[in-house]
């Protein structure tokens, strides 16, 4: 079982109604075996007040960055370098807000910039303040930086409200910290990734393709090789340099890519098709250039084979992750793409209005069998080691419950 024992977690605490379920966090983290220093801003004392975490933590509360005598203590560098994680709970809007552009005029957010502790916030705040666009723009931001979102939950709020905005329970956000704590690996572990677009000859100097930008699946790739994986990227045409020590295939069609998946399958344990192949490729290839003559010209397409269905027919204990873009509709097609396509993951995002591709941030919705996460808009590098630790969780769920969904 994973353990925050001995651990050093300072827990910070913003204004807000849920500053008064920080107090059971601060318990339920101290009962899990971590050591608690509790940091207030000037907001959540008119919530609760310091003596109550005192209390709770057996040690004094910080609450001003220009305390001489807290100072003398345990002085606000020292705490930094205390810490071995920090986690705010309840982080406000406001506290997001400064968190993001770097502020410090109070004692949380100077301690939060001067640790080189990893920062776990649960947001709370009042739904349409969690939608806004500039908070929104500004979790983003702080997820770039490998700050930890712990929520938030949707539901009643205390303003009457419901919708996304609600702190995550303390017992959530310990379940949460505990997984985190777990070493999570893929070492041994063999991914095999398809990525980017197809191109599909109409003759030797004309092709159909898409836009897709390949960023995904080489992020993707990279991210499971920081994990210990060994990796192989199968991949169309794209402008991008692939990961240090990933095997590299380059292809062109979507015949060429299926065939180069299927010769490296064997003794593959997870394959994630991010690639965008095309659906139609021309019935036939022009051997040469064809000129142009009448005022029209009709192009007979036939389908290509789907290299995803065809993988996980052929190699049924293999975990497969597809993905989906779809303009609506979004969880209905990935959960009927899951059952059709026979995977154990669909990672999907909307396309609406032509976003996604080329772009460097996206949002995803995942689905399995039993379960969904949802990952808000961040960068694709970010997206990327956050899903592949998602997949990493759910391959290890397989392996350990073969009859599991
Ligand atoms: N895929 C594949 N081979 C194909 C087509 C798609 O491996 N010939 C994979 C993609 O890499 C992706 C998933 O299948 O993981 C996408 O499924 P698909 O049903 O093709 O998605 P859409 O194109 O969105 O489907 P639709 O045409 O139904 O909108």
């Amino acid at each position: 079982m994973p353990t925050l024992a001995q651990q050093h977690i300072l827990l910070g605490i913003s204004g807000g109604i849920a500053a008064y379920k920080a107090a059971e966090l601060t318990r339920l983290l101290i009962k899990a075996g971590a050591e608690v220093r509790v940091c207030m801003t000037e907001g959540a004392t008119h919530f609760v007040t310091p003596l109550t975490f005192q209390a709770l933590s057996g040690h004094p509360v910080h609450t001003t960055l220009l305390d001489p005598e807290a100072e003398a203590g345990m002085g606000h560098i020292e705490l930094a370098r205390w810490a071995d994680q920090i986690v705010i709970a309840p982080a406000s809007a406001n506290c997001i807000a400064r968190l993001t552009h770097g502020f410090a005029d109070d004692l949380l957010t100077t301690l939060c910039l001067a640790s080189k502790a990893p920062l776990a916030i649960a947001p709370a705040m009042n739904q349409q303040m969690w939608a806004n666009a500039a908070t929104q723009a500004n979790i983003a931001t702080l997820q770039s930086r490998k700050v930890k979102l712990l929520g938030p939950a949707s539901g009643e709020q205390a303003c009457g409200d419901i919708g996304f905005g609600r702190m995550l329970e303390p017992e959530q956000i310990v379940q949460l910290l505990q997984a985190d704590s777990a070493p999570l690996q893929l070492t041994g572990v063999k991914v095999i990734l398809t990525a980017g677009p197809t191109r599909e000859a109409i003759d030797p100097v004309r092709f159909i393709s898409n836009r897709s930008s390949g960023k995904m699946g080489y992020a993707l790739a990279e991210a499971a090789q920081a994990l210990g994986a060994e990796v192989t990227l199968i991949s169309g045409p794209v402008a991008l340099t692939p990961p240090q020590g990933v095997q590299h295939l380059k292809v062109e069609s979507a015949q060429q890519m299926l065939e180069a998946t299927l010769a490296h399958m064997p003794g593959q344990d997870i394959f994630i098709a991010t690639a965008a192949v095309a659906d139609y490729t021309p019935a036939e290839v022009a051997e040469q250039k064809i000129k142009k003559s009448a005022s029209e010209l009709s192009l007979e397409l036939k389908r290509t084979q789907d290299i995803l269905a065809t993988v996980t027919s052929q190699f049924p204990a293999l975990f497969s992750v597809g993905f989906a873009a779809e303009t609506h509709d979004l969880m209905t097609y990935a959960r009927s793409k899951l059952e059709r396509k026979q995977l154990q993951m669909v990672a999907a995002n909307s396309v609406a209005g032509g976003k996604v591709f080329d772009q460097d941030t996206n949002a995803l919705e995942v689905v399995w069998r039993d379960g969904q996460h949802s990952f808000p808009e961040m960068t694709k590098q970010a997206l990327a080691v956050e899903l592949m630790q998602l997949i990493a969780k759910r391959y290890q769920h397989y392996k350990d419950t073969p009859d599991a969904p």
